[in-house]
């Protein structure tokens, strides 16, 4: 399986110009880069001026509702991100489980509603620090996939990439050490494959999340547990983000 690179650029950047030139730059570097895939996910006001079918880049959301219309202002349905080229869609960010109160319950319905509109979700999954000092993060994360999982069967649940991203480690320039992310990436596994089967648990792809930057990028892609990086900071600089897919591409899988 190639490394998955995913670029999330939360509320930023400011205008549609800079949005426009941080995409054309990344898009133009990547171009000879091979056996990596990589996904930017930028605001939701800029997804539908980069449009679909670019060489070796997808496109996703940072957030979508879970019903496909009516009267529900302010919300992005899965059908209009999918119909806007989009092919990703992250769900249930640590950002939006703090900021806006986002539960578990709600994200088990929109990773079901993202599901079933063909798009795939990468689910975040992550402890607080206080969490990590009580030694309770496997207790959290369990939790976590148990509700966030809910009636979700085994042909879907093997379209969902999940990404470990403890919430002391986003945003702090403190990144999780490479062994402590396998530890909780072989417990997701192996929750998945006590719920479904050891195949859907071997098979499942995992990325790792919070501040990750060119400097430890590298630690954590050899690891043959992890298959990918979910980048939040360091994908608003093109070189470094570049510098980061360019690390994954020499990644023998
Ligand atoms: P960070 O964010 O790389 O800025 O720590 C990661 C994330 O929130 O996905």
């Amino acid at each position: 399986m190639k490394p998955l690179i995913v670029g999330n650029w939360k509320c930023n950047p400011t205008t549609q110009e800079k949005a426009e030139r941080l995409f054309n730059s990344i898009k133009e570097k990547i171009k000879n880069i091979k056996n990596v895939e990589v996904v930017i996910c930028p605001p939701f006001v800029y997804l539908s001026k980069f449009g679909e079918g670019h060489l070796g880049l997808s496109l996703g959301s940072q957030d979508v509702f879970w019903q496909e219309s009516g009267a529900f202002t302010g919300e992005i349905s899965p059908l209009m991100l999918k119909n806007i080229g989009c092919s990703y869609v992250i769900v249930g960010h640590s950002e939006r489980r703090q900021y806006f109160a986002e539960t578990d319950e709600i994200i088990n319905k929109k990773l079901k509603a993202v599901i079933s509109a063909g798009l795939i979700p990468i689910l975040c999954v992550g402890e607080t620090a206080r969490d990590f000092q009580k030694e309770s993060s496997k207790k959290i994360i369990k939790k976590q996939l148990s509700f966030c999982l809910r009636d979700i069967n085994k042909a879907q649940v093997s379209t969902i990439i999940i990404a470990y991203e403890p919430l002391w480690a986003i945003g702090t320039g403190l990144p999780c050490p490479s062994h402590k992310v396998e530890e909780q990436l072989l417990l997701i596994r192996k929750i998945i494959s006590q719920k479904y089967s050891t195949k859907v648990g071997q098979k499942i792809k995992l990325l790792y999340g919070g501040s990750v930057d060119s400097s430890n990028a590298g630690q954590y892609l050899k690891n043959p547990e992890i298959g990918g990086l979910l980048i939040g900071n360091a994908s608003l600089n093109s070189q470094e983000f570049i510098k980061i897919i360019k690390l994954a591409s020499l990644v023998i899988s």
